[in-house]
C-alpha cells in the first residue's frame, strides 16, 4: 500500500473490545491516548463508564474509540446553535480517544471513526433520545473534526481540550440531501 492510498473502508471491521484482543501492538501519535488504550480501557469497560470498539483489519487493530453517554449545557453554547425547546441540558453521544495507529494516519481511518461514532450517534437518535456528538479535541485535530462537520464551544481558548460537538439532525439532513 503506498503512503498516501486510502484504506478500503468496506474491509474495515469495527467491534466492541473484548478480552481476546491484543491492544499492546496499538499505538497512535498520542501518549495520553496511548495511556488509557493499553492501561484503562478494559476497566472503563468493565464499569460500563465507556465501551470501546476496535477497528480490525486484515487481523490488525488499526483504530481506537471509546463511547460513552453526555450532556451538552445549552448556556454554554452559541444562541445559533441553541435549540428552540425548553430544556437546558442536552442528551449527547461522548467520542473519547479517537485514535488510528501511527503507521496507518490520513488514510480515513479517523474519518471511518467519526462515522462509525455517528452511526451509533444514529441508534440513540431513533431510539433513545440523543441529539449531539461531543468530544474533547486535542488542540493538533481540531481542524480535523472541523472538517467533520464539528463546532468549537464559544469561549474554549483557556482549555487545554475545548468541546466540540456536532448537531446529528443537521448532519443527518444535510447526508440525506445528499443522497
Ligand atoms: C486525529 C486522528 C485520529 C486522525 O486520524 P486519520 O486516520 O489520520 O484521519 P483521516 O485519514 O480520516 O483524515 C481525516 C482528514 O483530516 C486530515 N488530517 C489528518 N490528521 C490531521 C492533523 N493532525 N491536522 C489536520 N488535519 C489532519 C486528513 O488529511 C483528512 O483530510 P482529507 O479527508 O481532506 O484527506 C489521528 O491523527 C490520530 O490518531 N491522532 C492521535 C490521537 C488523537 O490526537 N486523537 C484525537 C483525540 S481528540
Amino acid at each position: 500500500m503506498s503512503p498516501s492510498e486510502k484504506i478500503d473502508r468496506a474491509k474495515i471491521v469495527p467491534t466492541i473490545l473484548t478480552e481476546k484482543h491484543d491492544l499492546s501492538g496499538f499505538s497512535c501519535t498520542n501518549e495520553d491516548i496511548n495511556d488509557f488504550i493499553h492501561n484503562e480501557a478494559r476497566d472503563f469497560q468493565n464499569e460500563r463508564l465507556g465501551i470501546s470498539y476496535v477497528c480490525m483489519y486484515a487481523d490488525r487493530i488499526v483504530g481506537f474509540v471509546t463511547l460513552s453517554m453526555a450532556d451538552l449545557k445549552k448556556e454554554r453554547m452559541g444562541s445559533e446553535d441553541k435549540l428552540q425547546i425548553g430544556k437546558e441540558n442536552y442528551p449527547a453521544l461522548q467520542i473519547g480517544q479517537l485514535a488510528t495507529c501511527k503507521d496507518l494516519e490520513s488514510r480515513g481511518i479517523g474519518t471511518f471513526l467519526c462515522d462509525f461514532s455517528l452511526g451509533m450517534a444514529y441508534k440513540l437518535f431513533e431510539k433513545v433520545g440523543c441529539r449531539f456528538l461531543v468530544l474533547n479535541a486535542k488542540e493538533d485535530v481540531i481542524g480535523v473534526y472541523e472538517q467533520y462537520g464539528f463546532k468549537l464551544l464559544p469561549d474554549q481558548k483557556k482549555r487545554r481540550e475545548p468541546v466540540m460537538f456536532l448537531n446529528i439532525f443537521s448532519k443527518k439532513q444535510t447526508e440525506t440531501l445528499k443522497d
